[in-house]
């Protein structure tokens, strides 16, 4: 099975050197950690046996040298590169990816700038890599979308193809607070392009939650486990806290380069190293570093900070403003401290080869890490991971993803300078004997779930997912030769019945109920229908008669109002199914009065023998706190005043005792003996119809969910078609 891995990102930048064009190895977690995994593929069971990488090669590429550039990646890395304009990168990957997205996701909205431009340039990109992988995808591919320059791919991929699609977020995802900052209809979109997955991962817990609690407030969507069920297919969002290849880090020979600690009386090393970002802290970390030196002076000439500092994204203004707060602070504490025997502050600007990091890791004391924000921070994993002999002290900040599974290390705020200095102090002076007692634990763990562990899992899932979904829809899909024979034991019957709901089914659902008036063809169809030989139309609805008379009264069709209180067949009069008392509504009146002044948005609708109480206008997190409430207080009361509740899609009805769809479809079944019934509708309240119908019936259901029907059709369009086919 192929893997077909998408970045912004490919393993290697392309560069142009002296005319010719050369490649280096790309900064960050997610190439890191990905070109790890990639190289285990053929030595670990796994049923991923070839990939491809798609993505940018890091620069805008002339059209003539297209086929070089691609051959050269192709070769060297299985690579497809996406050639991008630079105009049209200079709005995507400087601009929105990470003048808009990056800091917004990272809790600096300060730095963050929304601009028009950068977001249709992104919408733009993200449809060339759409078209792009086109050519390349090939059936049975597992596609694997990752990080924030492509949030909206998936949904575009779905459009088009089947195969199964995952996402994997690499950076936090923010609160709602922080995410409802993007401009109107980018937000929503993004949302939406996410859900287009079969499976979205985060680092953490956190994220996904973050994630779901925005999908539920912008998008109005609720989850059931952590499932977003979408018209076609189901999107499951997960946990998958990325590892690294522990064997590599743990036995990697680094030699010919230094890896002994220095020992007793040489200066001891702390260690940071990170791309220069402001969001990795790393102005904190020095002026903590500093506060340790104020405060111990018995330190002074005894221990050296050691930064190795990645040059990254300096074509954004506040990367570039960062590099010279930090070259000013590195001379500031060098020059008030450092004498001609001690460098306080060593620093490399500079990426360096896993093997020289490796060594570095391994001859530190301390690794300091500050990250105001982090997705999840990997080179905390390979510190602790890279220690041979267990010694070494990893401090590390509270607000990255790798926190939440180095809790043996001094974990810390890192906005509280002080605590910096005390964590510094406190690393340098652990015993031996509890160095080696915490590493040995978290090196336990980050080997059991390595990087291997974390993408097969991942993989896996995501097979599942996608299987779940094409289960789900394949098992009950009302496909083109089923409806086949559908129409076949249609035609062949003497008696037939359709009973059909109204909303959702014969027309859409409208956001203005009062706007989802019949359009004339479907009144033209419904007729035909009704016209030929021994066939029975049943409209059945939650509206009220006078609504249905007005829209559909013309018709020589069978009515039924609110859920089967009224019905109306076809050439009589209006009447009530069975005889029923409204009385009941005296005393569930007031209890709804009550929650609907607490709860804003909500309101009543009152009809003669119903009353539905809507909550979809209302704010979704304060809904679903209370409407737990209003359901149980309205069961209570209802066991002994003849009513009963249904809750429904955001929606709590209360109706006579014995009034629904599915007592009502009994009526009509008792009247003949059906040879062919068919019962469509999209709604919570359609389900008592599916369950009262007799096995032979063809009971279909308008969209996927959970349901009882025996089919399902994936839109409101399908079963008009359907009706269509009907006619002879
Ligand atoms: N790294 C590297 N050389 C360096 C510094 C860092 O190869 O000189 C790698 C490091 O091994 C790690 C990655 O860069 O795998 C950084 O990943 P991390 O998750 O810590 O941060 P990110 O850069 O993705 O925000
Ligand atoms: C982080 C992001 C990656 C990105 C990397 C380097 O790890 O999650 O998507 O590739 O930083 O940043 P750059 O802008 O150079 O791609």
């Amino acid at each position: 099975m192929r893997l077909l891995i998408v970045s912004n990102r490919l393993p290697v930048s392309v560069s142009k050197e002296n005319g010719a064009y050369v490649t280096t190895k790309s900064a960050g977690g997610l190439v890191s950690g990905l070109s790890d995994y990639l190289k285990t593929l053929g030595h670990t069971e796994s049923d991923i046996d070839d990939y491809v990488w798609m993505g940018w090669p890091g620069m805008s590429i002339d059209k003539k040298d297209e086929e070089i550039v691609k051959g050269k990646v192709s070769q060297e890395f299985n690579a497809v590169p996406v050639f991008l304009s630079k105009e049209l990168m200079d709005n995507v990957y400087l601009g929105f990816c990470n003048k808009t997205i990056w800091p917004l996701f990272h809790y600096f909205p300060n730095f963050a700038r929304f601009r028009k431009e950068y977001w249709q340039d992104y919408q733009r990109m993200n449809k060339i890599f759409r078209d792009e992988l086109l050519k390349e995808i090939r059936p049975g591919d597992i596609i694997w979308v990752h990080d924030y320059h492509l949030m909206l791919l998936p949904a575009l991929l779905r459009e088009e193809v089947s195969n199964p699609i995952g996402f994997f977020l690499h950076i936090p995802f923010p609160t709602y607070e922080m995410y409802r900052m993007l401009q109107k209809g980018s937000r929503e979109e993004i949302l939406e392009g996410l859900l287009g997955a079969d499976l979205i991962g985060f680092h953490t817990h956190d994220y996904a939650q973050y994630f779901l609690r925005c999908v539920l407030r912008i998008l109005g969507m609720e989850n059931h486990m952590s499932k977003v069920y979408l018209p076609d297919h189901v999107a499951a969002v997960e946990t998958f806290p990325m590892g690294i290849d522990f064997d590599k880090f743990h036995t990697m020979d680094v030699s010919p380069y230094p890896s002994k600690k220095a020992g007793a009386r040489k200066p001891k090393s702390v260690l940071s190293v990170d791309r220069l970002d402001y969001s990795k802290g790393i102005i904190n970390r020095l002026y903590g570093f500093e506060k340790f030196l104020q405060e111990h002076p018995e330190w002074h000439g005894k221990v050296s900070m050691n930064m190795v500092v990645v040059p990254s994204r300096v074509a954004v203004g506040a990367y570039r403003k960062i590099k010279s707060q930090l070259d000013e602070l590195v001379g500031y504490i060098n020059g008030t401290y450092g004498s001609m025997t001690w460098t306080p502050v060593i620093y490399q600007f500079t990426s360096l080869p896993h093997k020289q990091l490796i060594a570095q890791y391994r001859k530190s004391d301390v690794a300091l890490l500050t990250p105001l924000r982090d997705g999840m921070n990997l080179v905390a994993k390979e510190y602790i991971a890279a220690l041979q002999d267990q010694k070494g002290v990893l401090i590390l900040s509270e607000f990255t993803g790798a926190a939440k599974e180095l809790s043996e290390s001094v974990v810390i705020n890192p906005n509280n300078i002080d605590e910096i200095a005390d964590a510094i102090a406190e690393a340098l002076n652990i015993p031996v004997k509890e160095q080696v007692r915490g590493n040995t634990i978290m090196q336990e763990r980050l080997r059991r779930y390595d990087v291997t562990k974390w993408a097969t899992d991942f993989v896996n899932d995501l097979k599942a997912s996608s299987m779940f979904s094409n289960r789900a829809a394949s098992r009950k899909l009302l496909a083109d030769d089923i409806q086949e024979e559908l129409l076949e034991n249609y035609h062949k019957a003497k008696n037939k019945i359709i009973i059909v709901n109204y909303d959702g089914t014969l027309v859409p659902y409208s956001k203005y109920p009062s706007a989802a008036e019949p359009p004339k063809a479907l009144l033209g169809l419904l007729k035909n229908l009704d016209s030929q030989s021994n066939t029975d139309i049943v409209i059945i609805s939650g509206r009220g008669k006078d609504e249905l008379d007005e829209w559909l009264g013309g018709l020589p069709v069978n009515l039924t109002a609110e859920h089967g209180s009224y019905i109306r067949e076809a050439g009589e009069e209006w009447r009530l199914l069975k005889p029923l008392s409204a009385r009941w509504k005296q005393e569930v009146l007031p209890i709804l009065i009550m929650y609907t002044d607490r709860l804003p948005g909500a309101y009543i609708q009152e009809r003669d023998y119903s009353v539905a109480w809507h909550y979809h206008k209302a704010d979704v997190e304060q809904a679903s706190q209370l409407v737990k409430e209003v359901n149980d207080h309205l069961l209570s009361i209802t066991t002994n005043i003849n009513a009963q509740v249904f809750h429904g899609s955001k929606v709590i009805e209360i109706s006579s005792a014995g009034v629904n769809k599915g007592e009502l479809a009994m009526h009509w079944l008792s009247r003949k003996k059906y040879d062919f019934i068919l019962a469509i509708g999209a709604g919570w309240s359609d389900e008592l119809l599916f369950q009262t119908m007799p096995e032979h019936a063809w009971s279909v259901k308008v969209g996927l969910a959970h349901t009882d029907a025996r089919f399902i059709l994936d839109g409101q369009g399908d079963a008009i078609t359907l009706m269509e086919r009907l006619q002879e």
